[in-house]
């Protein structure tokens, strides 16, 4: 894995340029990211292109042994743009044109945006689309604007709502418009909502606003994707996601991004919760959840930007925890990502990210923490054979030691736009699956409804997939009925895809498959907690509870303890064909979910899933021939390695934020 990192040389003086790229070569790091955000240096004029600096530097890289990725900069229009062509500025709620100063102050669809980007773009692609120091190509920066209010906008909603169904009538049916006679007759009366919020309004036209908006970001990388394709050669495309950010589902990208890329930023300050310092060391799961979607694509992903330290944008700059920088970037080694660099190697001297750290302070030589921690990890990564690391696409995981974890992108919107439980937060629902099945030391694998799965894993889990479609159930039942061990929870199987409940029972389409009725469902208020007994102990949950009844033969695994339901059950599991399904009727907290996450694991058998149970917060993860364990505890560990084990990296007594990594 490569490890390098931003470097904005538009913003330093000429005379430093030298002396920062022999930095950040001395340093160990192996890539340098370039030219985001630099638009106006490229083009101070409409077609005055002025690459020699950009080209200059792209040489003082390659001197270095440097390997460059260059960005797109679309992110920040310049003025002469701005000014001259309003109608490339994004338009907000209430008709209030956003204005130049930041950056991402556009719309995706205003045609002059999209002339002006294909000018940029070609004569960048033209210029360094074949330099041999170029790895690859990051389109843009963080795909994210509110919902456009621009006429522009609303016609691109009209075009695409037309070619989704055709005529009005269908529209009016999927969008539920007998509800307070909300008929349209014409295509031409609809507008682009103004958020996912429907604020008392349509959910299903918020939904497909979801959607649509989601299309216009894939459309507008389309545009660039395009052009540079021809003109670099095997050299990679991406974008850079953030995370789970609702804007952009990546999957519409699926076909122009050939590398997937995200943006980790892990310490807010705003995660702390008990007494512990575990806030400072971030949530494992929620990175590796990110890291194992970003995987799903195409067989190669990596982190575009990692926290280097202290952050300007959360408002509570906790200091990170001694080694997390460390932790994370051998998080994502672990997880299989091809490189790993940093936003920025300079702390900026002014703007607004001027208390951001970079991997050196704002004299460009002193080391930050980040910075020293970076130079660790490239140190320590030569005691590997990387050789033997096969390329991630190559990695043949042993199916025994996978397991699934169903995400589809658009349950994420209708959550958003509907959630009925106001604690309902679908990506913590995910994370808090994610995070018990890490403890089983398997690899996880992200299954989008979308792409194929692997056909031998031994456990599936499929939270909260609450709309869902013919294909979807059959492809469960199939892998039930073939032996597969299937987990459902509450809130799934209730809506077609327009959202829309059945005309039928409570999640009808997969009530053959959970063996019980669904009767109803409880929530409690934000801080209060109902109980639940599951193998002789007591847990909490306060999010969402299905009230339902077992049918014959369905085994009830964990019930209610209190409430006017006390003894009701809460869990359970029914035998079809083969295999299995868990029904997790409940939204609970986190000790549940591992205590049901470990009994099923052994319910199912050391020969079908190997699990090894790890402490929480404790990742193992196999490459090539080498274990990576990852302690995201404020507590020292053991690492869990077996006496044979022949460690390259740390201990068998792992420090908190330690990394150990061995051979068996
Ligand atoms: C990212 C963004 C970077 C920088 C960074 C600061 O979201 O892509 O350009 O602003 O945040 O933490």
């Amino acid at each position: 894995m490569k490890i390098g990192t931003y470097y904005y040389p538009e913003q330093w003086p000429r005379e430093q340029w030298e002396r920062d790229f022999d930095h950040i070569a001395r340093l160990g790091l192996q890539i340098v990211h370039m030219a985001e955000f630099a638009w106006f240096d490229l083009e101070p004029a409409p077609g005055d292109f002025r690459f020699d600096w950009l080209s200059h530097c792209v040489d003082l890289a390659k001197q270095r042994k440097l390997e460059v990725i260059l960005c797109t900069p679309t992110a920040a229009p310049p003025i002469w743009l701005s000014q001259s062509v309003p109608q490339t500025l994004p338009m907000y709620d209430g008709g209030i044109v956003g204005r130049f100063g930041g950056r991402r102050h556009y719309n995706p669809l205003s045609p002059e945006f999209q002339d002006a980007t294909v000018r940029i773009v070609q004569a960048m692609a033209d210029r360094f689309g074949d330099h041999p120091a170029v790895i690859g190509w990051q389109i843009d920066n963080e795909y994210s604007n509110p919902f456009d209010q621009s006429e522009v906008t609303h016609a691109a909603f009209r075009r695409w709502l037309r070619n989704k169904y055709r005529d009005i009538q269908s529209l009016n049916r999927a969008w539920g418009n007998q509800f307070w006679n909300t008929y349209y007759t014409d295509f031409d009366q609809i507008l682009l909502p103004p958020s996912r919020d429907p604020k008392y309004g349509n959910p299903h036209q918020c939904l497909d606003a979801s959607r649509f908006w989601s299309w216009a970001f894939a459309a507008f990388n389309r545009i660039q994707a395009d052009i540079l394709r021809p003109r670099i050669g095997r050299r990679f495309i991406t974008t850079n996601f953030m995370g789970l950010h609702p804007d952009a589902d990546p999957q519409d990208m699926a076909r122009d991004l050939s590398l997937f890329a995200w943006d980790s930023y892990p310490v807010t300050g705003w995660e702390k919760e008990g007494d512990d310092e575990t806030y400072r060391l971030a949530d494992p799961a929620q990175i590796g959840l990110c890291h194992d979607h970003m995987a799903s694509f195409q067989n190669r992903f990596a982190l575009m930007e990692l926290q280097p330290g202290h952050v300007n944008w959360t408002g509570v700059p906790a200091r990170v925890y001694p080694g997390a920088i460390r932790l994370w970037i051998w998080t994502a080694f672990a997880h299989g990502s091809e490189f790993v660099t940093t936003y920025r190697f300079r702390q900026p001297r002014f703007g607004i990210e001027l208390f951001h750290d970079g991997l050196v302070g704002p004299d460009g030589v002193t080391p930050s923490e980040g910075g020293k921690q970076f130079a660790q990890v490239i140190e320590e990564m030569r005691r590997l054979d990387l050789s033997r690391v096969p390329r991630f696409a190559d990695e043949k995981p042993r199916s025994a030691e996978t397991v699934g974890l169903v995400l589809d992108f658009e349950q994420l919107w209708y959550y958003l736009t509907l959630p009925q439980a106001r604690r309902w937060n679908q990506i913590k629902w995910l994370t808090i699956w994610y995070a018990a099945l890490s403890r089983l030391g398997a690899r996880i694998r992200i299954l989008r409804p979308e792409a194929a799965w692997p056909d031998d894993l031994p456990l599936i889990v499929a939270p909260g997939v609450q709309m869902i479609d013919p294909k979807l159930v059959s492809r469960l039942d199939w892998y039930v009925h073939s032996g597969g061990n299937l987990v459902l929870t509450c809130r799934t199987g209730l809506m077609d895809r327009t959202g829309q409940l059945w005309e039928g029972p409570w999640a009808a389409p997969i009530l053959p498959l959970i063996g019980v009725s669904i009767e109803g469902y409880d929530s409690l208020r934000d801080n209060r907690f109902g109980q639940i007994r599951f193998e002789g102990k007591t847990y909490a949950w306060g999010v969402w509870g299905d009230q339902m009844t077992p049918k014959g033969g369905t085994e009830v695994l964990a019930t209610y303890a209190d409430q006017f339901y006390a003894g009701a059950a809460a869990v359970t599991r029914s035998r079809l064909g083969k295999g299995a399904v868990s029904y997790f009727g409940v939204c609970s907290e986190q000790p549940l979910v591992d205590a049901f996450v470990e009994s099923l694991a052994k319910s199912i058998g050391p020969e079908r899933l190997r699990a090894q149970m790890m402490p929480s917060r404790v990742h193992v993860l196999r490459r090539g021939p080498y274990r990576i364990a990852l302690n995201y505890q404020d507590q020292p560990v053991a690492a869990p390695a077996p006496a044979s084990a022949k460690f390259l990296i740390g201990s068998a007594r792992m420090a908190p934020a330690d990394v150990a990594v061995w051979e068996e």
